[in-house]
């Protein structure tokens, strides 16, 4: 019977990786895996979450089952990062439960959407590809729409067209910030934009938050989500911790609900229980324990949003630098990438320039002409400007 199953394709991006690693040359950068990368090129893990980690492995006492919700108190130490201080449960319309990472969360906002009879998720394109993979393995339709204009800003004509054609009980996927794989976030005029149009078209609006502090600023890149959460009357959001506390392989992430009212939220969460139940059962524990402690310790918190500014700054000074060399590349616009957002930018190469800068320079980047910035270095990034110079001539 299991032979009756179809051999699928190698993740490209794996794929990708397999290639790097074979590759011999000394100088060879690789733009394509999305983790962080210090200047040295490492993607080590944070002190703060080190520290963390030691305390966790001294003060457990236990590793009994939690439940389905995960680590509550993790859960809710995130709340005031991702709703603001002020009041983070919006009058006890905002409560979640842990996921494993971000995708975890995705995979219940979705599942939980076709649950309340939801079919089609509008969605920018190009996506995470992981979106449309999840929708379509739920057997949900993604409806598509230009999320990138021609001069790599928002394209807002498109996504008010989409809005203006969408049926009633259609839900709206949006990044909160660092889009991926563009790195084109709203400014905070088009969110405002963004917030109104969703709230007057009466669409679910469905938030993936997976870089919050890698963009602009932990309140800066959480500033569209709390417009749109004031517009609408409900919400679901999908929240990671694997790039901003460096924890990827641990797995945090946690999915929160803005229900009508404070019973209809635990009407919804208890619906996100039954579906982790039959999903995962529980999420993993020791990433979000570990955040839970950065989060309640004052001075480790501190050295953890330190570190976080470290990482951004570096992002920045990277986008700055490419977008500085945008008269020596003259077969592409590089300017735009400074006022990009995150880790991921596009360029405008197509598969024989992808190629060309592959087997000539050694520089690996996805076949979408997605570069991961963090993959830059103040000691490659020249060689990268020439090697794009020169596939571009
Ligand atoms: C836009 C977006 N959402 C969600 C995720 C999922 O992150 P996690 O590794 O926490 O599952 C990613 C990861 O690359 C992403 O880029």
């Amino acid at each position: 019977m299991l032979d009756s199953l179809n051999q699928q394709p190698a993740d490209a991006l794996l794929a990708l990786i397999k290639l790097y690693d074979a590759d011999p040359r000394a100088d060879k950068i690789d733009l394509g895996v999305g983790v962080y990368r210090t200047n040295d090129g490492a993607t080590p893990v944070f002190s703060a979450v080190k520290a963390a980690e030691q305390k966790l492995v001294a003060e457990q006492d236990s590793k009994a089952y939690l439940g389905p919700e995960g680590d509550m108190g993790f859960v809710h130490a995130l709340m005031p990062y991702i709703f603001g201080s002020k009041d983070p449960t919006m009058g006890g319309r905002i409560d979640g439960m842990q996921v494993p990472g971000g995708t975890g969360g995705l995979r219940l906002a979705f599942a939980l959407a076709k649950r309340s009879g939801i079919n089609r998720i509008i969605t920018g394109t190009p996506t995470w590809p992981n979106h449309p993979q999840i929708l379509a393995d739920l057997e949900m339709e993604s409806v598509g729409f230009s999320h990138a204009g021609p001069v790599g800003t928002a394209d807002m004509a498109a996504l008010r067209a989409a809005i203006a054609d969408a049926q009633p009980g259609d839900a709206i996927l949006l990044h909160g910030c660092c889009h991926n794989p563009t790195g084109i976030d709203y400014t905070p005029e088009e969110w405002d934009e963004v917030a109104r149009l969703v709230a007057d078209s009466g669409l679910l609006p469905i938030i993936d938050l997976a870089y919050q502090g890698l963009g602009r600023g932990m309140d800066e890149d959480a500033a569209g989500l709390r417009k749109v959460l004031a517009a609408v009357p409900e919400a679901m959001i999908c929240y990671s911790c694997d790039k901003n506390f460096g924890l990827y392989r641990d797995r945090v992430g946690a999915f929160y609900v803005m229900g009508k009212s404070a019973e209809s939220t635990v009407k919804v969460l208890s619906n996100g229980h039954v579906l982790a139940r039959t999903n995962w059962s529980q999420p993993p524990d020791h990433g979000a324990a570990a955040v839970r402690l950065v989060l309640r310790d004052e001075s480790l918190t501190k050295q953890w949003l330190a570190e976080l500014d470290a990482m951004r700054t570096r992002m920045r000074d990277v986008r700055k630098a490419l977008a500085a060399a945008d008269n020596r590349v003259a077969g592409l616009d590089l300017a735009p990438l400074a006022h990009q957002n995150g880790l991921f930018s596009m360029l405008a190469l197509d598969k024989d320039q992808i190629l060309a800068i592959r087997e000539k320079h050694g520089v690996y980047m996805a076949g979408s002409g997605r570069i991961n910035v963090a993959g830059l270095t103040m000691g490659n990034i020249q060689k990268f400007i020439d090697a794009l110079a020169d596939v571009t001539a």
